[in-house]
């Protein structure tokens, strides 16, 4: 953290402080007085791109790790993409020959779920389905040991639904992982309304043994950094369709604001069929561009199409062509009620409504403090670190600023959900301009 200014870094050392002093509400227990079960083995179920991150980190931080998937098939699926991450790890000399020889022999993948039985944690990583979610854990509960936590990889999904078919819901809590699982410092943990302090401390206890940031978030659709995520890749795709930005534009925009890399090669990575299902199985509205992407089943890179095109062998990144026929033929048709000038405007539209986003989860009293929304987007997102995340830069901004913009985008596109202006802001203007008079 050598380039980082100092009231940034201590600003950070504060949200590491406060993620730890976790407390459930209505005196449901705290970081002081609940004590996580002891953890020696741990089952991931689901062998995807999630799963198998997952039950990396674990394994190579010692745990006895079993990985359940549902056929040979997709057991031998399983282990070629694992060989295909642990070559890509060695190339990038964040594995060694011996550690992937650990990984190999330790790591064990199976389709029988008896092995479960004596699991202290299990994480479940299977399709984003309520349904299927639902019934893996009926079949969890018969089948494991009394004192077994069960964690959800869900990125959107109500936990209380999902526990209300066990015996016992309040073993039942949300850890959920960034993509790459192995890789990214970040946990959201959630909790339901009947989650245990014990099933919370379980799950901080075993995201510290794995060298990750948990924090606590409530449970709500998509929780925190789904909900922030999701506003920024609607305004990005909005950019396409209704500003006529191809998506390499876009991408640079945001490189060169300090970005690692843009909201559309994100989204090529992480799989547009993630954000499909999400938006599916909770109802939420797609623009017809989206609709268009995923009737072309452009999912990205597993595709080899999405944004942009990949090569079939290289894998190598390259401008698709239709795609940007099809963002021009879309922007063509457009009528924007926002006018974007220059690239700061771009910047703006993609990034204010992620802060009233966060404000809101705020006040929904989903998650407690801004710096903790900041530090979730600066290890899980690559968020450049020098602007402190979605929540400081609104600040750095000017709060007024952020809070006169917001409410004049809502007064232009007043159905639209993302410009829901939250209370913080509105109670920031009208101080703003009662200064003023
Ligand atoms: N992909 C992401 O970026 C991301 C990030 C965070 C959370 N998540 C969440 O993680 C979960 C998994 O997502 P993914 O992207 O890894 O999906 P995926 O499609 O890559 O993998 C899902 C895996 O689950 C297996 N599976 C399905 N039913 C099963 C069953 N009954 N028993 C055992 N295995 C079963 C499938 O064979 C498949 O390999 C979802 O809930 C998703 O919302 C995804």
């Amino acid at each position: 953290m050598d380039k980082v200014p100092d009231d940034i870094k201590s600003y950070m050392m504060e949200a590491y402080q406060l993620a730890s002093r976790w407390s459930l509400p209505n005196n449901r227990g705290d970081h002081t007085n609940s004590k996580s079960i002891p953890l020696k083995s741990v089952a991931v179920i689901g062998g995807g791109t999630m799963g198998r991150g997952i039950a990396m980190a674990f394994c190579m931080a010692e745990f006895e790790t079993i990985l359940v998937e549902l056929n040979d098939q997709a057991v031998e699926n399983c282990k070629k993409e694992l060989e295909i991450t642990y070559a890509r790890e060695k190339s990038f000399k964040r594995l060694n020959d011996s550690k992937i020889e650990k990984l190999r022999k330790n790591l064990q993948i199976t389709t029988d779920f008896h092995r479960l039985q004596n699991c202290d944690l299990i994480v479940e990583a299977v399709f984003e389905e309520m349904k299927l979610k639902k019934e893996l854990f009926t079949k969890l509960d018969g089948i494991c040991k009394k004192s077994c936590i069960f964690g959800t990889n869900t990125s959107s999904l109500d936990l209380d639904e999902m526990s209300s078919v066990l015996q016992n819901p309040t073993k039942v809590v949300g850890i959920h992982f960034f993509n790459p699982a192995n890789l990214i410092k970040m946990v959201e943990v959630i909790y339901g309304s009947h989650t245990s302090s014990e099933a919370v401390a379980t799950a901080f206890e075993a995201c510290r043994a794995i060298k990750k940031l948990p924090i606590l978030v409530g449970n709500c659709p998509a929780f925190v950094f789904n909900r922030l995520l999701g506003v920024y890749l609607n305004q990005s795709q909005k950019l396409m369709y209704e500003y006529g930005y191809l998506p390499h534009q876009v991408d640079k925009i945001v490189t060169n604001f300090g970005f690692l890399m843009g909201p559309l090669t994100v989204a090529d990575m992480n799989g547009l069929d993630v954000m499909e299902k999400l938006k599916k199985e909770n109802g939420w509205p797609a623009s017809d561009f989206e609709k268009e992407v995923w009737k072309q089943k452009r999912y990205g890179r597993k595709t080899n199409r999405g944004y942009y095109k990949y090569d079939k062998i290289t894998h190598k990144k390259e401008n698709d062509m239709e795609m940007e026929q099809m963002v021009r033929e879309y922007s063509s048709r457009a009528h924007p009620s926002i006018q974007i000038l220059n690239d700061q405007d771009a910047i703006n539209f993609l990034l204010y409504p992620m802060m009233n986003e966060g404000l809101l989860c705020i006040e929904e009293g989903i998650i407690d403090h801004e710096s903790l929304i900041d530090i979730m987007f600066i290890l899980g997102f690559g968020w450049p670190v020098a602007t402190g995340g979605p929540m400081n830069f609104g600040r750095q901004q000017g709060i007024e600023k952020v809070a006169n913009t917001l409410i004049f985008w809502s007064s232009l596109e007043p159905e639209n959900r993302i410009y829901q202006v939250a209370q913080t802001l509105r109670k920031v203007d009208k101080k703003h301009f009662s200064s003023k008079l």
